[in-house]
């Protein structure tokens, strides 16, 4: 490839921080963004024309996730954030080998966290079948599970759910009910959200499994590994600048607004389509 025609990062503080998703769960880490990071201007590309992620290979989310970069590159981004389990899994490193100069922060399962939270001795995960099943997700085990039994679990058709905005209909209520139970049987007494769609579920599964159960994501971590990393580079946005929130879809920009209009403070926010050129399927 011609590295010429590569975007290339922006380098100054008052410059935006691009954040990606398979579609609307990288919401739940945008918002932690947010609330530590008020100053930053923030972009955000959602997938939907191609969500779920959690069932394809990997070679598609890694060149899904490089058109989105890239897009957001095209929008003078300083640091991207991988706001998805999934897109982590298949598609960092390939990311920060093509482009070493942007600051990329990634996420992943919070098994340090929760294996250190537990009193039972059981952790039960929650994700999606792409990043249980990666080698990464191999490696954290194998790194911080020590003797906690840690099990897991897939979750088809909540993310799906998720993106319609069906968060309190039956259906995820039969969904939960089937993959949590396993879990509270076998006697996990911390729960890890897995992926980024699941915060937005938090409520339901409290009011299903009770307060007892620890529930644990990692989108304030992240949060703040990105203040770290824009610290570290000279790029923290100063806070007497009132910033720019944007968002883009590849899907239904009714679809996203909508969910904008109960998960995000600025309910009016404009949802702007990401270009056919951007919509061809990899490969
Ligand atoms: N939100 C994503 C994650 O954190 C992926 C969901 C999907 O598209 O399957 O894993």
């Amino acid at each position: 490839m011609n590295t010429m025609t590569e975007p290339r990062t922006a380098t100054y503080p008052h410059a935006p921080v691009g954040v990606i998703d398979s579609g609307m769960g990288g919401l739940s880490v945008l918002r932690e963004i947010r609330a530590l990071l008020p100053a930053e201007a923030l972009c955000y590309v959602a997938d939907s024309g191609f969500v779920p992620y959690g069932s394809r290979p990997a070679t598609e989310i890694r060149n899904r996730a490089e058109t989105l970069v890239r897009f957001l590159l095209g929008q003078q981004v300083k640091a991207v954030v991988v706001a998805c389990n999934t897109a982590t899994a298949a598609a960092a490193r390939s990311l920060r080998d093509r482009w070493p100069g942007l600051p990329i922060v990634a996420m992943e399962p919070a098994v340090k966290p929760a294996v250190a939270a537990t009193r039972s001795g059981v952790v039960g995960v929650l994700a999606t079948e792409g990043t249980l099943g990666s080698a990464r997700f191999a490696g954290l085990l194998e790194q911080y599970a020590g003797r906690v039994e840690v099990i897991t679990q897939p979750c088809p058709g909540l993310v799906e759910a998720v993106e319609q905005g069906d968060l309190d209909g039956p259906l995820v209520g039969r969904l939960l009910e089937r993959y949590l139970t396993p879990l509270i049987d076998a006697g996990a007494d911390t729960i890890i959200l897995g992926c980024t769609h699941y915060p937005f579920l938090r409520e339901r599964i409290r009011e299903m499994a009770g307060a007892r159960l620890q529930l644990i994501d990692t989108g304030a971590a992240v949060a703040r590994q990105l203040r770290r990393r824009l610290d570290e580079a000279g790029l923290q946005a100063s806070v007497d600048v009132s910033p720019m929130h944007r968002f883009w879809t590849t899907g239904d920009p009714g679809a996203m607004h909508r969910f904008l209009a109960r998960h995000w403070p600025e309910p009016e926010a404009e949802v702007g389509i990401v270009d056919d050129d951007w919509r061809r399927r990899p490969g």
